[in-house]
């Protein structure tokens, strides 16, 4: 792959895997648990699982994609060491079925988003009270045709970034987004914190309570920790592609963790403290962010006057909207290279990107369709759409990451990895060894250890 294919800068690169790695999991999914599990007990264990485990796979990938400049499948099958060991190609495609299946359920999500900014914007939920919105968002969710053409209105946008390039595509409205994310992001929690009797969410939020600390809520951090930096399924094998051949690997992903992690908390400051001021019930799981917040955007709105709180309704979809689009990004930039660098040479990416547009168009209205109408059809006595969602949360993720662990730690040749990391001796990598260590041991125990408990627990 030639270097003009990659991102153009460190800046643009870390824009990029930033605008990957935050998503619906920091802004949706992390506040929700993080209250569920015992508030600041869950901030602590996650802190350590996002900076040893999940940086470490993160590096993983990086190196995988960097080295040898290719996406997952041929990625792995450059860097065996005998043809035996081919046979790993198909961990790289497990990775790219994950991905598939993971944006197929992403884009269900964003589609609901996407409509509630549009309602947000016409003020649709002024008025509604926990009821009637709660009654709001199961007739939606459950209705055939609306949530497909929202899905359909975020595809086009995800599909015209990705038509852009790499470069011109998703480094530039990465570049773009991500601070304008950050701006709406601190001015929600602005809002959210100077609300009197903001302070009960504070302390549901950072007050460790290790009561609420079960074992469950150990795994879900983990589980959490790499939905959250989008590894595990090969992302970042091509996002690492792309990296500039001087960036310090480990400097980068730093970067994007840390970034990432103090997203995921601010989006916590936005949301409870909020959420406590209106004396709303802050354990509203998945459908905090669709029936508990607009309760309490509309809480703030003024008997007459300006609906200011409507007006931070609509920032906060938007923020949503802008999350769930950089993320989607990189799962479909993951399909499409695949595709291009299946047929070798011969640049086919529009081609590539609308046919893979109009597979996930098709996966995805399946779906959401299995929410309501189509409700009957069950796998397990599940419907579609939580089967799915049962194999991307427990089973494919950490499988994934744990064949890239194993892999790297166990197959790849150390001089290799050492050289990628130190940019082929140029940067001093005293940390070698430490990564090493977390790779083939704490890792993989680690992997297998959440593999097996998800397992057996959803017998
Ligand atoms: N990290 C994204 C989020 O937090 C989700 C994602 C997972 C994106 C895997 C890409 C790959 O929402």
């Amino acid at each position: 792959m030639s270097e003009s294919k990659g991102f153009s800068s460190s800046f643009g690169a870390i824009a990029a895997a930033v605008g990957s790695a935050v998503g619906l999991g920091n802004i949706w999914r992390f506040p929700y648990i993080c209250g569920q599990y015992g508030g600041g007990a869950f901030l602590l264990v996650y802190l350590c699982f996002v900076f040893f485990i999940g940086m470490a796979l993160m590096i993983t990938e990086f190196v995988m994609g960097r080295r040898t400049g290719r996406t997952p499948i041929f990625a792995y099958e450059s860097l065996v060491q005998s043809p035996k060991q081919r046979l790993w190609r198909y961990a790289g495609l497990l990775g790219l079925v994950t991905s598939f299946l993971i944006l197929a359920l992403y884009l269900v999500i964003s589609g609901w988003t996407t409509n509630y900014f549009a309602e947000s914007l016409v003020g649709a939920h002024i008025g509604l009270d926990s009821v009637a919105i709660s009654d709001h968002f199961d007739f939606f969710s459950t209705s055939a045709l609306r949530p497909i053409v929202f899905i359909a209105v975020f595809l086009l946008i995800t599909g015209a970034v990705i038509l852009g390039g790499v470069q011109k595509g998703i480094e530039r409205v990465s570049k773009i987004l991500m601070p304008v994310l950050v701006v709406l992001l601190v001015v929600l929690c602005v809002r959210s914190a100077t609300l009197p009797g903001a302070s009960a969410g504070f302390a549901y939020l950072f007050k460790p309570d290790f009561t609420q600390l079960t074992g469950q809520g150990v795994l879900a951090a983990l589980g959490q920790a790499l939905f959250s930096l989008s590894v595990g399924m090969g992302v970042m094998i091509v996002y690492g592609s792309y990296l500039p051949k001087d960036d310090n690997l480990l400097k980068t992903s730093i970067w994007i963790t840390v970034c990432d992690t103090l997203i995921a908390i601010l989006a916590g400051i936005a949301i409870f403290p909020a959420v406590f001021a209106s004396g709303q019930d802050p354990a509203g799981g998945p459908g905090l962010v669709f029936m508990t917040l607009p309760v309490v955007f509309n809480s703030m709105n003024p008997a007459d006057g300006l609906p200011i709180g409507t007006i931070f309704e609509s920032i906060f979809f938007l923020l949503l909207v802008i999350a769930a689009l950089t993320s989607a990004i990189s799962l479909l930039e993951a399909q499409v290279a695949w595709g291009e660098e299946y047929k070798k040479g011969k640049s086919q990416r529009t081609r590539n990107t609308i046919v893979i547009c109009l597979l996930m168009l098709a996966l995805s209205a399946i779906l959401s369709l299995s929410n309501g109408v189509c409700g009957n059809f069950t796998i397990g006595g599940k419907s579609l759409f939580a089967f799915v969602d049962q194999l991307n949360s427990i089973y494919l993720p950490p499988l994934c990451s744990l064949c890239a662990v194993i892999f790297l730690g166990w197959v790849v040749d150390k001089e290799a990895i050492r050289d990628e990391l130190s940019n082929h001796g140029t940067i001093a990598i005293p940390w070698f060894k430490g990564f090493l260590f977390l790779v083939r041991f704490v890792a993989p125990l680690a992997l297998i250890i959440v593999l097996v408990t998800g397992i057996v627990n959803s017998l």
